[in-house]
């Protein structure tokens, strides 16, 4: 076991999980979730995405969160952007990193981006070049890392062309998808040790979705491998509009409380995160996924005398 001491942990809620929901959140409502955020002592969030507002209209004011947010000295601002439209867009409104995405598979490639996975491998050539001297961090990720809803399983040769593509033009941090939850603890064991054999400079970032109910024991199979980045929902929110079946990101709550039984540092408050959790709830009106956020942490004790008992 190399479990690591500590572990970063990526709130993707605010882009992952809104851009699922069917109702516009008004902006002052999520910048005030993300100061809720920041407050609990989460530094790195992807905050929103430059995508076309056509495609994902609830994130159509991206540059105006970024602008609004309070953003702590050491805080991460990711934004996901899909091409150079998003990288200009993202610069501009001062991101701090660039989160730039393919999928594996060809047909939610064409379904997420609307072309071929070899012009997207263009793309992000061009966008490499373009940030090259740009104050600004790069990210790939890749979805549908681990299976795909149109195509099944994806040929691990068929992943790695696309970290090697990555790698050969600059990118040294990477984040596997699992769009749609098809990742099994065998399956990220295997993948993780192939690309670390071939990559062993490139960072990885595991993004699992709770999709099967599998997600934090992928979790515990990326500890053991070492793997010291994750990424997660505020409440379990998340899924892409464009792969049938998405449902929510593994829970932030319920990692973090998984990482402080575990005593790996994450340098975030779980009270305060679950403050936040609950007021995404009231935002959106309806029940979260999160368990942690329902139940408290496991030392959080009932009254006795409130309890009812089992007479006769
Ligand atoms: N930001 C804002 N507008 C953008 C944009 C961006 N990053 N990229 C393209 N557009 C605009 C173009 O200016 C054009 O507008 P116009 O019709 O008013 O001239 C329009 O969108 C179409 O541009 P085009 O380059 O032909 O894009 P497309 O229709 O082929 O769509 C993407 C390609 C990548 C822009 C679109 O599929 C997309 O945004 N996908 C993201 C999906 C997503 O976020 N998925 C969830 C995350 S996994
Ligand atoms: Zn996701």
């Amino acid at each position: 076991m190399n479990v690591p001491t500590k572990v970063e942990v990526i709130e993707v809620g605010m882009r992952d999980g809104l851009q699922m929901e069917s109702d516009f959140v008004d902006t002052g409502t999520k910048i005030a979730l993300i100061n809720g955020l920041m407050d609990a002592g989460v530094r790195h969030i992807e905050a929103t995405s430059f995508v076309s507002p056509r495609a994902v209209p609830q994130l159509a004011d991206a540059a105006d969160v970024l602008a609004g947010a309070h953003r702590p000295s050491g805080s991460r601002f990711a934004v996901l952007a899909p091409n150079l439209k998003g990288v200009e867009r993202a610069i501009e409104a001062g991101a701090d990193e660039i989160v730039v995405f393919v999928s594996a598979s060809e047909s939610h490639n064409r379904k997420n981006l609307n072309r071929s996975i070899d012009r997207s491998l263009d793309d992000i050539s061009n966008i490499a070049a373009q940030v090259q001297h740009a104050d600004i961090k790069k990210k790939g990720a890749i979805a549908c890392a681990f299976g795909c809803p149109f195509e099944g399983d994806i040929e691990l040769s068929a992943l790695m062309r696309i970290v090697g593509h990555f790698h050969a033009v600059g990118f040294r941090a990477l984040t596997l998808g699992d769009t749609t939850g098809m990742a099994t603890p065998a399956l990220v064991e295997h993948t993780v040790a192939a690309i670390r054999d071939d990559y062993p400079d490139m960072r990885l970032t595991l993004h699992f979705h709770n999709t099967r109910g599998i997600g934090l024991a992928n979790v515990m199979t990326g500890l053991n491998a070492g793997i010291d980045s994750y990424e997660s929902s505020i409440g379990g929110l998340g899924g892409c509009p464009f792969a049938p079946g998405a449902s929510g990101n593994i829970c932030t709550e319920d990692l973090v409380y998984l990482l402080n039984e575990m005593g790996i540092e994450t340098g975030i408050d779980l009270d305060k995160l679950i403050a936040v959790a609950t007021r995404m709830e009231a935002v959106l009106g309806r029940t979260l996924p999160g368990q942690v956020m329902k139940s408290g942490p496991r030392l959080r004790l009932h009254e006795y005398e409130d309890a009812a008992c089992a007479t006769g």
